[in-house]
């Protein structure tokens, strides 16, 4: 081995022990393509992978830019859920993607484990049935006749690669470590959780076929169902999560609830292991930007009304105008026009 080599992996073993953050390679969804895939050194420049990610990354190269889009799917998804919170799921320009709160075993963490593998699932998926991808196709096994007297047909989501594809890259750092098993554990119960999200509310979606729109042949296909419907799934999971801690359970180590009384989680529900903080508070090291400038709901007694929102700090409110669109008359045949209204409404924001 040259000396650069050796220094080059010394550094990326530093790398590795200080950015110990399994979903680091979610940074990927501040790229805007993976890049000319032909090249080389490309999974090599790819920050935020570990070296048995890149090591996936060569061997599937082509792969590569769906699991990035999946990565910009989770974040935004994430958002989404989570915009009426005090944590809101914003991202950072550094590692780790969503600051230090996401490293601990905390309640966020396990769903953005959870919204990760599902997305890589999801978006790998699409690839393969958008004939995108060598590697992979429609579902071809799914066929013949189904019990309801419907033909199997057309291309079915080929949801079982994807799945796939997803547990060996995102749980890799997973699988191959014995320190800290509780987080470990922890991180492959919510990614596996993540990909039964989709699992579970697979749709069957149908074509007629006939004279007239008559219904005399239909044609299915299993297809899955909307990432939307996904994160809203999940995010269920995140209201109900099972605080958990970890036992040895005859010579394996496993995740009890730490609350006997409960009943125990399944492989659908998303467990913790750590309380998280309040999130109210400016707190820079750890990743929080805390409440202060949030907008919140003055009459709304849940987490978006201001009394939760800002913390007991009390809120500033200033007038804003919204232009919309009014008195909407249908005319025929066949366009709609409308009128442009202002309207002040009050805006609350948190001190
Ligand atoms: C989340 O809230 C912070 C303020 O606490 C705000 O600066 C940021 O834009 C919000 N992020 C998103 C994605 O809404
Ligand atoms: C504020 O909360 C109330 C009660 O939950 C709800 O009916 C209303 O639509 C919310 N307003 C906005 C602007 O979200």
């Amino acid at each position: 081995m040259t000396s650069v080599c050796m220094l080059r992996s010394l550094l990326m073993l530093i790398l590795a022990l200080f950015s110990a953050n399994a979903s680091n390679w979610l940074y990927l969804a501040k790229l805007s393509s993976v890049g000319s895939i032909s090249e080389e050194e490309t999974c090599e420049k790819l920050k935020g992978l570990i070296q048995r990610q890149v090591q996936i990354c060569r061997r599937s190269v082509e792969v590569m830019d769906s699991v990035r889009r999946g990565a910009q799917l989770a974040i935004d998804e994430c958002q989404h859920q989570f915009r009426n919170r005090r944590w809101n799921c914003s991202t950072l320009d550094s590692l780790p993607v969503f600051g230090k709160v996401v490293s601990q075993g905390t309640r966020e963490a396990a769903f953005v484990y959870a919204i990760s593998a599902a997305s890589v699932a999801y978006s790998v998926t699409r690839a393969c049935s958008s004939g995108e991808l060598e590697q992979c196709g429609c579902d071809r096994n799914v066929r013949g006749v189904s019990p309801e007297g419907f033909q199997w047909s057309g291309c079915s989501d080929n949801i079982a690669y994807g799945v796939a594809f997803s547990a060996s890259f995102v749980d890799v750092r997973e699988r191959s470590k014995r320190s800290s098993a509780g987080r470990a554990l922890m991180n492959l119960h919510n990614n596996e959780a993540g990909r039964k999200a989709i699992l579970s509310h697979m749709r069957v979606d149908c074509k007629c076929h006939g004279v007239s729109g008559s219904c005399e042949v239909r044609t299915c296909w299993k297809a899955m169902p909307s990432f939307r419907r996904v994160g809203g799934v999940l995010k269920e999971k995140f209201d109900g999560a099972t605080e958990v801690e970890q036992r040895k359970v005859g010579s394996a180590r496993a995740l009890v609830p730490k609350n006997s009384q409960f009943k125990p989680h399944t492989d659908e529900d998303l467990v913790y292991l750590d309380p998280s903080p309040d999130f109210c508070e400016r707190d820079p090291r750890n990743g929080v930007l805390g409440t202060a400038g949030r907008r919140c709901n003055r009459t709304s007694k849940a987490i978006d009304g201001c009394e939760l929102m800002c913390c007991g700090r009390g809120f500033h409110t200033e007038e804003a105008e919204v232009v919309e669109r009014c008195s909407c008359r249908f005319h025929w045949c066949c366009y709609v026009r409308c009128k442009q209204c202002r309207r002040t409404v009050e805006v609350h924001t948190c001190r």
